[in-house]
């Protein structure tokens, strides 16, 4: 999925795979195209919900973290998959068909539905949909190996530069990216197999903790032995929303928290990922994925259909997705592109952009509570606001009006954190070391159960709640995490509520 890897840089192979006339691809349904087209030459006016979106003279907390596209539905379990509210009709109708391609089942060619093959040859799941279920979350095989397997997170492979100070490689054999499914007559490359083991944490007030650690290791190889120095990282499908807000944050607004060498001595040294953007065609500052490791939507959409799904689009064209010269049945097995085309058309890949920049965060829960107050106040005081930064202003000249000039509050810097070796990963990725991850955005997370059914969080999903997502936090965050851990229970009980209210 992670655009700067094996995929991206493999031009498209050339391959001709003879199958079918060009009437083939037809690859939207034609009314709502049309309902588009119409909607678009219609005057619409973004409307806004009105209400203040700032921390008010009371000090209330802010409500609409989202800013005006906020969405104020009743949250249920659809909670995360709302259009902004601020979208114009013709935008609504985008998003629409942004939400089919998002959930489309890709299918392997050839087939009867030209219009929706090409997945794999090697693949993880046949939708986006299947890894960021109900638009939120992903979670680890909830049972141990082999009882089950991956499910709605992947696993990034590499291996260290061939001299020191290279940048890391795809494995050789398995890729930038391990897949767990195949087309027929193919066989899959591994599966993860996860030993957790239990630790006891004492908290102050006589409460305990207990946090698992994962011991990763890939099991049932099918081509051959995998590199001895393979690096591993195991991440799981982040919720979608709110990420059109978080592309339209002015690059100096993230740049102006940067610190990397904690030059204010606050133990703090946030630092951008500069990453390689196939879309911009430059360097740029890394926004996206858990170590931001990518730069724009348009980027992660595409790598996700070349390293998820297998799949080619205009910017990663290459139709035998992640598979590597060494993999050769799986480069020589038919594809879904027509010759000199791609299997996702930049049509589909334009809509789900839309889609991918437009779902709303739901408005804050219980903001007046005195608990939740409490809390607020507890987590700037404990210091997890140094990354957990709560608000930023939208570029004026946003990509769409929708989101121009919007305040949110979506708690994070965008920045990567060194988190200390218990939760390294130990695999660099751009500027990110093996230790450092991208502040997580925390704004809908106290809507994981309801949307996802679990509270699995972090990275790989190794904390089973909220308390054990802070007890894992250490390196730069160690100051805040002992302070979390010694807090009155009271004071504890009032951080968890202000972060379920988010
Ligand atoms: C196999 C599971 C899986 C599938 C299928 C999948 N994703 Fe993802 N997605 C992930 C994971 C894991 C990440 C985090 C990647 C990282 O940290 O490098 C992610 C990250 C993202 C992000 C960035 C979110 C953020 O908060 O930074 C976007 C956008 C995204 N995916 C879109 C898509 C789209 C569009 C598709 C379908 C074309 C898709 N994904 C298919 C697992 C998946
Ligand atoms: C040094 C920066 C830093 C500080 C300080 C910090 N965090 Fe975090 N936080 C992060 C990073 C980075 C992650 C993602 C880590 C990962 O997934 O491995 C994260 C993840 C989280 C998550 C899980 C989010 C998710 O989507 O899974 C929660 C909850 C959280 N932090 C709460 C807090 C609280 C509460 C505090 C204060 C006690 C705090 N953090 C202090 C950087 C920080």
């Amino acid at each position: 999925m992670r655009a700067g890897e094996s995929g991206r840089l493999v031009q498209s192979h050339g391959r001709t795979v003879e199958r079918r006339g060009p009437a083939g691809r037809l690859a939207l349904p034609a009314m709502l195209v049309a309902a588009a087209v119409l909607a678009v030459g219609s005057v619409a006016t973004a409307q806004s919900t009105g209400q203040s979106t700032g921390q008010s003279a009371g000090g209330a907390l802010a409500v609409l973290l989202g800013g005006e596209g906020t969405s104020t539905r009743t949250p249920d379990h659809n909670a995360f998959s709302h259009p902004m509210s601020n979208l114009t009709f013709a935008d609504r109708a985008s998003f629409n068909i942004g939400n089919a391609v998002f959930r489309r089942a890709w299918v392997v060619a050839p087939s009867s539905t030209a219009s929706a093959d090409g997945l794999g040859p090697l693949y993880n799941a046949r939708a986006c949909q299947h890894c960021h279920l109900k638009d939120g979350r992903g979670h680890p095989p909830e049972a141990n190996f082999p009882e089950d397997t991956l499910l709605s997170m992947l696993v990034r492979l590499s291996v260290p530069g061939e001299t020191a100070g290279d940048p890391p490689r795809p494995e050789p054999v398995y890729g930038g990216q391990l897949q767990d499914l195949a087309a027929p007559g193919l066989v899959p490359e591994g599966h993860l197999r996860t030993d957790w083991t239990e630790i006891p944490v004492d908290l102050s007030g006589g409460e305990t903790a207990s946090l698992r650690r994962p011991g990763y290791s890939i099991v049932d190889l099918g081509y051959g032995p995998i590199s001895p120095d393979v690096m591993l990282s195991v991440r799981v499908a982040p919720p979608m929303i709110g990420l059109g807000l978080l592309e339209a944050v002015p690059e100096d607004a993230i740049l102006a928290n940067a610190d990397p060498d904690d030059a204010d001595g606050d133990g703090l040294s946030g630092r951008p990922n500069w990453v390689e953007s196939p879309s911009l065609g430059a360097v740029a500052l890394g926004r996206f994925g858990w170590k931001a490791n990518v730069a724009t939507l348009v980027d992660q959409n595409s790598g996700a259909f070349n390293g998820d799904i297998g799949m080619s689009t205009a910017l990663v064209p290459a139709s035998f997705g992640d598979c590597t010269e060494a993999q050769a049945t799986c480069r020589s097995a038919p594809h879904g592109a027509l010759d000199g085309e791609v299997e996702v058309d930049t049509q589909l890949t334009t809509f789900l952009l839309f889609y991918t920049r437009t779902l709303a965060v739901p408005a804050r829960r219980d903001a007046d509570d005195p608990q939740v107050v409490r809390g607020a106040e507890v987590f700037a005081d404990l210091g997890c606001s140094g990354c957990h930064n709560p608000t930023f202003r939208t570029a004026a000249d946003a990509p769409m009006p929708a989101l121009a000039d919007q305040e949110i509050w979506p708690y994070t810097d965008l920045l990567l954190h060194d988190m200390g070796e218990g939760l390294a990963d130990h695999r660099p990725d751009g500027e990110a070391s093996g230790s450092e991850w991208r502040t997580a955005p925390l704004w809908g997370i106290g809507l994981t159960e309801v949307v996802s059914g679990h509270t699995y969080f972090l990275h790989d999903g190794r904390a089973r709640n909220l308390t054990e997502a802070v007890l894992w936090h250490g390196g730069e965050a160690q100051a805040a995490r002992d302070g979390f851990a010694a807090l009155a229970p009271d004071d504890r009980a009032a951080i968890l509520r202000f972060l379920e209210s988010l």
